[in-house]
């Protein structure tokens, strides 16, 4: 039975990456979730797993080089998913430094919670042992409007303080990777949507302010492009390169779903029109006057998207989910679970709200 330690799996990709392993291998595998439950870290993502006595969840910070040591101690661990990370942009914008904190400071101290654990008295590592960094695809900048694509050749040229500290701790991963051949990958993914994200992030902001009837706030011109992936299609892809892809190697995932932010947001009123019955008094507000165009991020990146070449050839993965069925479904998921979306977004999250766009 492999034991899998998972970082950062109470928010949106790592819940999401604990429900698929469990629903593919079932009680084959062992999975340990250490989260520090920041505003982005929810247990009630993972409330079905309380009683499954191959689930364990431990609080913890990445950065406590303590505990990571204990759970290693105490643990013999597999596969290490490091998904732990502050993940939104515009947070960045404003406060940094725990960007940098949790992002390079933890990743270092993960790496180093493993490599003490792995290592051999010779310098090779135990046999079978793997840590999967969970990347994005930010940490290659930004591709002008008419073409190109980011391949995992392609120079890395982050702009956000988000982008930078994601990259700045891939460059430790690749540095362990090349000094110690510490037994690792890298995938750099596109932009992810699907239950359990926390409305900060464009899609579930845009389907619960469009439910309430609120204006719906468009960066710029509302014309950045990025590339659509359902999480998943992402989960599945981290599964397939720690068994199939080679050690040591990067690999992009996401694929040819390019849309603009304007595009979206169309697309999630007509959806949430087509899915209300005809009697709920929401539809009288669900119209693109809602829509409403604001400053734009400092430093917005205007285009995103991924060659998933390498991927396909060597693991076999490539994007399964057509975007018109993930975003009905991701809809369809919000629209079940109002009840989870009314508690993620009482308290702090009416501050951050109000910081963030009142009067933009
Ligand atoms: P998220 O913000 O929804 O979740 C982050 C999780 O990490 C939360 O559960 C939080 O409590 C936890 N966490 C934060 N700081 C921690 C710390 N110091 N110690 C322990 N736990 C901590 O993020 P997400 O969208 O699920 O992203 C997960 C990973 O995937 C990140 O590394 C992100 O960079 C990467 N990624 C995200 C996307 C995307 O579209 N969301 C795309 C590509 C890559
Ligand atoms: P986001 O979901 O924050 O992801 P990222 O910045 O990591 O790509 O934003 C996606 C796009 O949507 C990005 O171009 C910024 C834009 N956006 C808006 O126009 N309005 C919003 O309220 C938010 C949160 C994002």
């Amino acid at each position: 039975m492999k034991t899998y330690l998972v970082t950062g799996g109470a928010g949106f990709i790592g819940s999401n990456y604990i429900h698929y392993m469990f629903r593919k291998y079932g009680d084959a595998i062992r999975i340990i979730n250490v989260d520090a439950l920041t505003y982005a870290g929810n247990p009630e993502n993972l409330a079905d797993l309380e009683e499954n006595p191959n689930y364990t969840f431990v609080k913890a910070d990445i950065c406590d080089a303590e505990a990571i040591r204990k759970i290693f101690a105490e643990n013999e661990i597999d596969r290490v998913v490091h998904f732990a990370a502050e993940s939104h942009v515009d947070r960045s914008i404003k406060d940094p430094a725990v960007f940098v904190k949790t992002n390079v400071l933890g990743t270092l101290n993960m790496l180093n919670g493993a490599k003490e654990a792995w290592e051999l008295p010779d310098g090779s590592f135990k046999e079978g042992k793997k840590f999967l960094h969970v990347s994005t695809d930010e940490v290659y900048g930004s591709l002008s409007e008419d073409g190109g694509y980011f391949y995992e050749t392609t120079p890395y040229d982050p702009h956000s303080p988000y982008s930078a500290s994601k990259a700045s701790s891939d460059f430790l991963v690749k540095a362990y990777m090349d000094t110690y051949r510490f037994p690792a990958n890298i995938t750099n993914c596109s932009n992810n949507y699907g239950p359990y994200q926390f409305p900060e992030k464009l899609i579930p902001l845009i389907i619960n302010n469009a439910l309430q009837g609120k204006t719906l706030p468009v960066y710029g011109d509302g014309k950045n492009v990025r590339d659509w992936l359902f999480v998943e299609d992402h989960c599945k892809g981290i599964d397939m390169v720690q068994e199939k892809g080679k050690l040591f190697e990067t690999y992009n995932i996401g694929g040819h779903n390019e849309k603009q932010n304007i595009e979206i947001v169309k697309i999630i009123i007509d959806t949430l029109r087509e899915m209300l019955p005809e009697e709920d008094p929401r539809r009288e507000h669900l119209t693109y006057d809602l829509i409403h165009y604001v400053t734009d991020r400092k430093g917005h990146d205007r285009r995103y998207a991924i060659a998933p070449d390498k991927i396909k050839a060597e693991v076999g993965w490539y994007p399964e989910t057509k975007f018109e069925d993930g975003i009905k479904k991701t809809i369809a998921w919000y629209f079940d679970h109002q009840d989870w979306m009314e508690h993620v977004t009482s308290g702090a999250y009416q501050s951050y709200y109000a910081d963030m766009y009142e009067g933009r």
